[in-house]
């Protein structure tokens, strides 16, 4: 896959990809706490932004990475979980996505941030082999941020992944 191939693809809007999950916390997520399991919020948040990635590449994707969860607020159970994504990067065929999960409290419509994260997508072509996906235009202030710091996570990425190698695992 070369570079060339990624640049000739149409850049798109990161507005294009964005992608609204909305549920109920029902007590069946919960802990003893009353608060929603970790891991169902990455579910959530996994497949919310696996359909910013192909919205953004319009091909299959897998995840190869997640990084930076923030977990800073709990998400009680009988409140509204909104699960909300937009691609925030792209490399050659790598595409970087912004999830955000917000509580909503239905009495008050006081809304809360509670878990931020990146995930990292890889399109495949139809040989199942990583191929070119289209660049990004940043519009709004947070997504022009997100993007001017995409290189810096995408190269951290790349130098946990050839550190890995170097140690053998
Ligand atoms: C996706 C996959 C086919 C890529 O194969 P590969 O040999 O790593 O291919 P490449 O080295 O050409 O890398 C392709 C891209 O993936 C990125 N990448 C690969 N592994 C990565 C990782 N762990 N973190 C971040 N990016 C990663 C590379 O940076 C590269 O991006 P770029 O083209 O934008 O520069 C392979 O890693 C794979 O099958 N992984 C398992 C995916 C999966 O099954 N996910 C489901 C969840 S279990």
């Amino acid at each position: 896959m070369t570079e060339q191939a990624a640049q000739s693809l149409t850049p798109k809007r990161a507005s294009d990809s964005r992608t609204v999950l909305t549920d109920i916390v029902f007590p069946s997520d919960t802990n003893h706490l009353q608060t929603l399991f970790g891991g169902v919020v990455m579910e959530y948040m996994d497949k919310v932004a696996a359909i910013s990635a192909m919205r953004h590449s319009r091909t299959s994707v897998v995840t190869v990475s997640t990084d930076s969860i923030d977990f800073v607020a709990p998400i009680r159970v009988g409140e509204v979980i909104i699960v909300e994504s937009f691609v925030s990067w792209t490399h050659r065929t790598s595409i970087e996505v912004y999830v955000k999960a917000d509580t909503e409290n239905l009495k008050t419509g006081e809304r809360e941030t509670a878990v931020t994260a990146f995930f990292v997508f890889v399109s495949l072509g139809e040989d199942g082999k990583p191929a070119a996906v289209p660049g990004v235009i940043p519009e709004t202030d947070e997504e022009v941020t997100l993007y001017e710091t995409g290189e810096e996570r995408y190269l951290q990425r790349r130098k946990r992944m050839d550190d890995r190698k170097n140690k053998g695992h």
